[in-house]
This record gives structure tokens, C-alpha cells and sequence, in this order.
């Protein structure tokens, strides 16, 4: 079956030395053109944490993090949080004037909630920031425990855990502030999302308003995701097509000089605070078959581990019932080696927050060091089939013995 699916994947080599990929394995879902199917929102159904009250939609997640930091009035205030940390959520935090108190994550990336809990100690801390790394569910139980103990809010991020679930538990219901990233699990060309429970509810209309991103922004995100939907489709044809509309494409953008505002950069940007989601979006996110999201992605993980837990076996561990992986995260200790050659073979992958913000000096928690220096992120979402989930493997596999 392996060999099945790398004979459907790689051209015959031909006697060449490395075999030229026949199409890429695209490292992010794609938007099909199906989504694009204008629908009332009510024939939707809406899922958690879109069902929710208290909900608002902004342009990306550290938007919602801006926001979450004035709803709390952390402002100048100390907030304990996990060292382990992409670094825009902790740029926005600190652009707010909030102070990080660090503690540890283990090897495993699982908070060490007794660890915040020390640190806490004779600090005056104003809140507790948890993030759920991959879509792996952190012990709320804990997190719970310990931010009542304090007396202070919690804020959980789930920007890399959209549709995930701890059993029956949705990430983002426990936390006084959840924070979710829609872009990264839904080919949606731009979204982050702020969810409010309890009385604070009430204050969400306290926050200023937000502002429309501009049509063309969203267009090219969007017709980027369309393109590579169509290489991931028709395979060298359709590389070719994205090749020039995507040339083309820069060629219209430097001309026109038109706005363009990033999505899944390393920076927080004070000029795009007020950036709301955009209505393709909404059309994109009323246009999705929820339940085979996850399904998808839980197969292809499981496809993944069935052929890699020997060589490879993921930092996060075993996938309990109700986890949506955002993606596999293999630990390799060469990671440029390893991306580079997997691209040769048509696997994207990305360096997992390899990049340590300075707020965190290095050796101070080596664990986080190491998962910085080691995980490697591989792709398991909806747009896999099982024989690309196989080729993603037998690639590994390859590297790795
Ligand atoms: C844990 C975490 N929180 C927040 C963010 C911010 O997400 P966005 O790029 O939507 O602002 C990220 C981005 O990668 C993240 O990894």
C-alpha cells in the first residue's frame, strides 16, 4: 500500500538521481470553489465555538488577544504564561503594556501548571494564559484549579486548536477568554475569533468597534488558497496555471499598490488592531462539513502514527478521543535537512516555532529550547487522503531510517 501510494505520488525517476515530485502535499488546507456557494447563514449548522453567545470575530487571533487583555483591564498587569509560545501573542501582550510571569511547559508540551503555580508565589499575578499546543488539550481541570485559587481570570488560546475536543469538552469552554485561530485549521482567507463567557459577557460591547479588512486583501489570501487547491488537484498542469495567475498576480499587487495585510506572521502590527474578519470568510466558514474536518485530520494522524510511531512517534503522544490535530509533530534533529528533502519529495512541512522571542532567555527552560530546536510540523488535514497520508509517511520513513 506504501508503494502504492508512492508510485501515485513521485514520477517514475527515469534514472535520475531525485525523482521530481508529480504534485506537492501543500502544508495548509485549501479552499475548494464549492465554498464559495453563496448560503443563507441560517442554512448553516454552526458548531462550537461558532454556536456560542459572547463571540467576536476579528482578522486574526492576536486581534482577539488585544481584545481579551482590555476586557480583563490587564493592562500594566502581570500574566502567568507558558514559555513555550509562538511569540505574536506574546509581542501583542506585551505591545499592551502586560508583564509575562514564565513558566514551564515539559517535554511533551504539557503546561506544568505546579511549576506557574511556584512562580505565582509572592508575585502579584492578574491572570493565567494556557495554550493548547497542536490541538493537544491541556489539563483544564488544572488550569481551572489554579486561576480560581489565585482569584484571576484564565485565558485559553486555542489559536492552534479550532474544533478540538478533551472527550467530550470543547477547547475554549473553559477559559473566562478564548482566543481561536480559524485560518489555520479552514481555508478561510482570514479570522480569529474572541469567545466571552460568564458576566463578562455584557462588556464585550465596551470594545471599539472593528473595521472591514479591504476586499482585495482577502481576495488574494483567498485566491492563493484557490490556486494551490487547484495544483493539489490537477498536479503539474495545475502548478503550472498557479505559477503565472500567482506571478501575475504580484505583478497586478506592485502596479496598483494594493493593501495587503499578512496572515500567520511573527509580528504584531498596532495598525491592524482593529481588523475585523471579512465576509468571505463567513461565506467560506458557512460552506464547511464539520465533523469530517476532524474526522479527516484524526485519520490521517492515526495513519501517520500507524507508520511512524517507531521511527518518529509524535511529542504529543497517543490522540485521545475527541482531539482535532492541527498537525503531526514529529521531533527531527536536523530540521532544514529534513524540510528540505522532504520538499524534494513533495512533502511541505513547517519549522514549528523554531524562533525564541528575547522576553524568554535561552537555557532558562531547556525543554521549550529543545522543542524549538526539534519539532517539525507534518501535515494531516482535510485535504489528505489516506494515500497522501501514506506517501507524507513513507517519506519520513525514508529520512528517518
Ligand atoms: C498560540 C498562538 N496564539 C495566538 C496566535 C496568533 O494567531 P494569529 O496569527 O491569527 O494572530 C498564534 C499564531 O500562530 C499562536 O500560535
Amino acid at each position: 500500500m506504501a508503494d502504492l501510494a508512492r508510485r501515485m505520488w513521485v514520477a517514475e525517476g527515469k534514472g535520475e538521481r531525485a525523482p521530481v515530485p508529480r504534485r506537492t502535499v501543500p502544508c495548509m488546507q485549501t479552499a475548494w470553489p464549492h465554498m464559495l456557494v453563496p448560503r443563507p447563514a441560517a442554512a448553516s449548522k454552526l458548531v462550537f465555538p461558532f454556536d456560542q453567545m459572547g463571540v467576536r470575530y476579528r482578522y486574526f487571533a492576536r486581534n482577539a488577544v488585544w481584545d481579551a487583555v482590555h476586557l480583563l483591564d490587564l493592562v500594566g498587569k502581570t500574566v502567568l504564561m507558558p514559555a513555550y509560545h509562538h511569540g505574536v501573542e506574546l509581542e501583542t501582550l506585551l505591545a499592551a503594556g502586560v508583564k509575562p510571569l514564565f513558566y514551564r511547559v515539559d517535554a511533551q508540551m504539557r503546561c506544568d501548571f505546579a511549576d506557574a503555580k511556584k512562580r505565582a508565589a509572592g508575585a502579584s499575578v492578574s491572570a493565567l494564559y494556557v495554550i493548547h499546543y497542536a490541538g493537544f488539550p491541556q489539563d483544564m481541570a488544572e488550569a481551572r484549579k489554579l486561576a480560581d485559587g489565585m482569584g484571576v481570570p484564565l485565558i485559553e488560546d486555542c489559536a492552534l486548536a479550532l474544533l478540538s475536543r478533551d472527550g467530550r469538552d470543547p477547547l475554549g469552554a473553559t477559559g473566562d477568554v478564548s482566543v481561536f485561530c480559524l485560518y489555520k485549521t479552514l481555508p478561510v482567507p482570514n479570522g480569529g475569533l474572541l469567545l466571552v463567557r460568564g458576566q463578562l459577557r455584557s462588556q464585550l460591547d465596551s470594545l471599539p468597534p472593528v473595521r472591514s479588512p479591504k476586499l482585495s486583501s482577502t481576495a488574494i489570501h483567498l485566491g492563493s488558497s484557490l490556486l494551490s487547491n487547484l495544483e493539489l488537484r490537477a498536479g503539474p498542469a495545475g502548478r503550472r496555471a498557479r505559477e503565472m495567475l500567482r506571478s501575475a498576480g504580484r505583478f497586478a499587487i506592485r502596479k496598483a499598490s494594493v493593501e495587503f495585510v499578512s496572515t500567520g506572521t511573527q509580528h504584531f502590527d498596532l495598525a491592524d488592531v482593529d481588523l475585523g474578519i471579512s465576509s468571505l470568510s463567513h461565506l467560506v466558514l458557512r460552506n464547511q462539513q464539520w465533523p469530517e474536518i476532524v474526522e479527516r485530520r484524526r485519520r490521517n494522524y492515526f495513519l501517520l502514527y500507524a507508520m511512524l510511531r517507531d521511527v518518529a512517534p509524535p511529542v504529543t503522544g497517543e490522540l485521545r478521543p475527541g482531539v482535532c490535530p492541527l498537525f503531526y509533530p514529529m521531533p527531527i534533529a536536523n530540521k532544514a535537512s529534513a524540510m528540505a528533502r522532504l520538499l524534494a519529495r513533495g512533502v511541505e512541512t513547517v519549522d514549528f516555532w523554531r524562533i525564541r522571542h528575547p522576553a524568554v532567555r535561552e537555557g532558562e527552560f531547556p525543554e521549550v529550547d529543545r522543542l524549538r530546536e526539534t519539532v517539525l510540523e507534518l501535515p494531516v488535514h482535510q485535504d489528505l487522503t489516506p494515500a497522501d497520508a501514506e506517501h507524507v509517511a513513507t517519506c519520513v520513513r525514508e529520512l528517518c531510517t
